[in-house]
């Protein structure tokens, strides 16, 4: 098909108000304008954060748009001035950006680009149009690359060529889910060998930092979760013991001080929660305890502790994505893929047709999915 310069029309999921469940409509992407890159999904997963912009607890989004943002695909055509990709490459897209030129993208010790979403919404591409419009309205980018429709149009600062050897419907993962809890215990913990470590939610994330910590050489990974089908996996991927907190009547910071001699040496938050995140905090050491955010806290919430939990020594601290500049390391994460140096196709439970994209969120919705991914 001749498609490059031209305007497509595909499929798409649509999220057209918040409340709304996602609709399949057929959009039209009009081509990419300079320095962005037009891409033809392959495989993209399901992730919680596309949850929050149904419900509309994600921050500034705009409504319509098309969410999604765990993809892999292939690019179809590239815009003016675009050097990194050409057409034909496999290629992720970034749900952060690296342009290469920021504050932050220029010290060595932050992956957290100033254009991302947190500062200025990604809702439009960088000159503040769409790429995508449905029955005559225009419809909104999500994170600048809206993965749930067929093509779709992004920055070449949001998306990174890739192995051509990869297989898009497994390294999809690599754009939020596995990189984001494997990097928080590599790069944000910085997992010792032989520590112990406390990892609170065992979903996708919670499992991907499992994997880290056992990469990293811990000799203890404790899992902590309510719903205990999650710990089979858990123990397959390197926890060493999985605890449910309903098991207990003490608070199970308590029960994990003293299973661990006065505390974890990292305790991770998985699930997204303040509770769990001051659990997390109090079951770490309490003279060099680190304890890692991961999960995304509620909107506009405020957390509430006793300053004492980090007088003594404890730190908290927080992981965007990993602590990876994805630009530079999602290559590499599939490179170490292909090499056999880690297994998240594990986490993937379901791979289904786009179009049972309802089908998806219904699964995640019950808790009786890891990850689930979706192919064109
Ligand atoms: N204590 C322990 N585990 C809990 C609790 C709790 N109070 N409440 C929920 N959980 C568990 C759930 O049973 C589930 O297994 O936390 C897990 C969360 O997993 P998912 O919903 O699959 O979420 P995941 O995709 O792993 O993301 C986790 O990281 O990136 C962020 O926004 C994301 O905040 C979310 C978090
Ligand atoms: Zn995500
Ligand atoms: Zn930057």
């Amino acid at each position: 098909m001749d498609t490059p310069g031209k305007t497509i029309k595909c499929k798409a999921a649509v999220a057209w108000a918040v409340g709304k469940p996602l609709s399949i409509e057929e959009v039209e992407v009009a081509p990419p304008k300079a320095h962005e890159v037009r891409v033809k999904v392959i495989a993209t997963g399901i992730c919680g954060t596309d949850d929050h912009v149904l419900t509309g607890s994600f921050p500034k989004v705009n409504y319509p748009v098309i969410p999604g943002h765990e993809g892999a695909g292939i690019v179809e055509s590239i815009g003016e001035g675009v050097t990194c990709m050409k057409p034909g490459d496999k290629v992720i897209p970034l749900c952060l950006p690296q342009c290469g030129e920021c504050a932050s993208c220029l010290k060595p010790n932050t992956n957290c680009c100033l254009k991302t979403h947190l500062l200025e919404p990604q809702n439009l591409m960088p000159d503040k149009t769409s790429r995508f419009t449905c029955q005559g309205k225009l419809v909104h980018h999500f994170l600048w690359i809206s993965t749930f429709s067929e093509y779709t149009v992004m920055p070449d600062s949001t998306v990174v060529k890739i192995d051509d050897g990869a297989p898009l419907d497994k390294v999809c993962l690599f754009g939020c889910g596995f990189s984001t809890g494997y990097g928080a215990a590599l790069n944000t913990a910085q997992v010792t060998p032989g520590s112990s470590c406390a990892v609170f939610g065992l979903g996708g994330v919670g499992l991907s930092v499992v994997m880290g910590c056992k990469a990293a050489g811990a000799s203890q990974i404790i899992g902590i979760d309510i719903n205990k089908d999650k710990f089979v996996t858990a123990k397959e991927l390197g926890a060493t013991e999985c605890l449910n907190p309903l098991d207990y009547k003490k608070p199970i910071q308590e029960v994990l001080v003293e299973m661990t001699d006065h505390g974890v040496d990292y305790a991770f938050e998985v699930v997204g929660c303040l509770d769990t995140l001051t659990a997390a905090l109090a079951s770490c050491h309490m003279g060099c305890g680190v304890c890692v955010m991961v999960g995304v806290p509620p909107l506009g919430s405020r957390l509430s502790f006793d300053p004492m939990l980090l007088f003594t020594g404890r730190t908290l601290k927080g992981s965007f994505i990993g602590g990876w500049k994805m630009k530079d390391s999602v290559p590499q994460l599939v490179s170490s893929y292909m090499e056999g140096k880690f297994k998240p196709d594990i986490l993937i439970t379901h791979t289904l047709p786009f179009s049972k994209i309802s089908e998806g969120f219904d699964l995640l919705h019950a808790g009786k999915s890891i990850r689930i991914v979706l192919v064109f």
